[in-house]
């Protein structure tokens, strides 16, 4: 690896690194992967597709997905949520998925190109320059005219308005950490982790190779995109 390559295990957030974390985080996050399914059949999911889900964490989309594809590769950095999602795996006696211990700059894809690719709350863990690298390796091995579909704390507004939405979005997060996210990790986020600008990763999706066929925001700070690789 180039000296000058990121860590990102060192950029992986240590929560992620930590079981007792991984144990509650299902129930933190309560992500229910339903509507992404939904989407993704209506941009070609099907019983042929493979699927890579980066960033996986402990599996709730990767799990979901399985029955509606012939094989799911699930990756993620922290040995931690790997270890959880294998178990998962072996409880559901699922044969589809496999798990790989990597993440946006080290995994390698060394099958046939993939038909979706599908990465949730994880692409802020890296700075905009990888970024655009990580994007670039997705296209790489994402089919032409795959989907991407990305999802992600992403800021939808100008840098002047910044205090305001922010403050706006910080109000409505809830109380009890166990449940979701609390104003004091929200605005932790905002210091410590690299959410960007919708501006900036909609021209990093555009120069990967990417056209945007739908997206949508909540509270202008949480982006959701689903995207096909141009090419023939
Ligand atoms: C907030 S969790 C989201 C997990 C899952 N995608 C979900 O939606 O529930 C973020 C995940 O990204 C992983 N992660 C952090 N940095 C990463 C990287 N550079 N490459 C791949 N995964 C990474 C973390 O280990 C963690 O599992």
């Amino acid at each position: 690896m180039r000296r000058w390559w990121l860590d990102e295990q060192a950029h992986a957030g240590p929560e992620h690194l930590d079981a007792g974390y991984v144990a509650a985080y299902d129930r933190k996050a309560g992500f229910d992967p339903t509507e992404d399914i939904e989407v993704l059949r209506r941009h070609g999911l099907g019983p042929d597709s493979l699927v890579v889900d980066l960033g996986a964490g402990t599996g709730t989309f990767a799990v979901s997905v399985a029955p509606s594809c012939r094989r799911v590769v699930a990756i993620d950095v922290s040995a931690a949520m790997t270890a959880a999602l294998r178990t998962r795996i072996e409880r559901l006696g699922l044969d589809n998925v496999t798990v790989v211990d990597a993440g946006f700059l080290t995994y390698v894809h060394e099958d046939e190109p993939a038909d979706i690719v599908f990465t949730r709350n994880a692409l802020h863990q890296i700075p905009d320059f990888w970024k655009g690298i990580a994007l670039d390796r997705i296209a790489s091995f994402l089919r032409p005219h795959g989907v991407l579909r990305l999802r992600d704390l992403v800021f939808d507004f100008a840098p002047h308005e910044a205090e305001e939405r922010i403050e706006a979005w910080m109000s409505a997060a809830v109380g009890d950490p166990a449940a979701g996210w609390t104003a004091d990790e929200l605005a932790q986020h905002v210091r410590t982790e690299f959410s960007t600008y919708s501006w900036l990763l909609e021209s990093m999706l555009d120069r990967s190779g990417f056209d945007i066929l739908e997206r949508s925001f909540r509270r202008s700070a949480y982006g959701t995109y689903t995207c096909g690789r141009r090419g023939s």
